[in-house]
């Protein structure tokens, strides 16, 4: 059986890719993510917020008592430094590309245009098999016209392309409009893929205590449809960027639709967080049977089987003509 798949350009042996989070985090379990099967691994991303947030916190703790001794102003860096800033990151980039032989994809949220540029030039420069950008900002402001939140993500796009050479994917939230729009966009401007969909914080309101709670949820299977539909539309119309799918994914049944309808790739956290990372090997084992079961002899035979370019699938227009909606 053939698992293999390409995706931004790089030959995995199977489809299903640990996606960014705490278990990409440490060299001890991005092994693990490979011993149990994993085609690639995304890195937990840099975040430039944080180290901004880190940066602050040096100079206030580097500030206090400064002016009483001559040496207290240097108490603190040596200590700190090491850790701050994307030192640590990129060591976790390098020492992951030595450790494993799949794909590293390393994964960036920036804040600023200079970051962006700035910190994929580090990632690049430390060894990472691929970038991926996670743009996770939402134009949530009243003032923000939702041509110029796309044009923003094309414009750091380019920034990006123009200087780093390793594959680039761009991973997004579902709540642009005209999502096909910025879709073909990102691919004329040199996405190698594209990544549906991130999943943004799940706000909930505790009752009991009158208070927003902001915890981490994780996802459900249940959460597979959006995505399907986009990739079912997108699969087969862009000229060069490769789809990974990104939700939802709880067993094997959710990969298989995912590439029915084209993913290249299928990513998967949450049931890797409830499950721990030996679930790797019933996706892949599961996958592998079902396409057995069919005489279908590599994932290739299956991806983009079910599209809207396909015959059967049902398109937003065929659904609302049909009453499906
Ligand atoms: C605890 C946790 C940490 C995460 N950290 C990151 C991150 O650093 N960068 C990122 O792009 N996505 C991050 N994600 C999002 C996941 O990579 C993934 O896109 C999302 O959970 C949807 O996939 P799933 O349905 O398989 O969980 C995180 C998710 C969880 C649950």
């Amino acid at each position: 059986m053939d698992l293999g798949t390409s995706y931004l350009g790089l030959t995995l042996r199977n489809p299903i890719i640990a996606s960014a989070s705490p278990l990409s985090a440490d060299i001890g379990s991005i092994r693990q993510l490979e011993d149990f099967g994993a085609g690639a691994v995304v890195l937990t991303s840099l975040f430039e917020a944080q180290m901004q947030q880190e940066d602050r916190l040096i100079d206030m703790l580097t500030s206090v008592g400064a002016e009483s001794s001559p040496e207290a102003g240097s108490y603190f860096p040596a200590a700190i430094a090491g850790s701050a800033g994307p030192n640590g990151y990129l060591d976790l980039v390098s020492q992951a590309r030595a450790a494993v032989d799949i794909p590293v994809i390393a994964s960036l949220n920036a804040t600023t245009d200079a970051g962006w540029v700035r910190y994929a030039t580090l990632i690049e420069q430390a060894g990472a098999s691929a970038l991926e950008l996670n743009i996770y900002q939402i134009a949530s402001g009243p003032s923000t016209a939702a041509g110029d939140a796309q044009a923003d993500c094309v414009t750091l796009l380019k920034a990006v392309r123009n200087r780093v050479k390793i594959p680039i994917a761009v991973k997004l939230h579902p709540y642009f409009s005209a999502f096909g729009v910025l879709a073909r966009q990102l691919d004329e401007a040199g996405a190698d893929g594209l990544v549906l969909f991130n999943r943004p914080y799940q706000g909930d309101i505790d009752l009991g205590r009158l208070r927003w709670t902001n915890e981490v949820t994780l996802s459900n299977r249940e959460e597979i449809p959006l995505g399907l539909l986009w990739l079912s539309l997108l699969a087969g119309r862009l000229s060069h960027a490769s789809l990974a799918a990104a939700t939802g994914v709880e067993t094997a049944a959710e990969v298989i639709k995912y590439l029915l309808v084209g993913a290249d790739a299928v990513m998967t956290t949450s049931a890797l967080l409830r499950h721990g990372p030996g679930h790797l090997r019933s996706l892949i084992a599961d996958l592998e049977t079902w396409l057995s079961l069919r005489d279908f002899s590599s994932v290739a035979a299956i991806k983009g089987l079910m599209t809207t370019m396909s015959s059967g699938a049902p398109s937003h227009e065929t659904a609302l003509t049909e009453g499906i909606w």
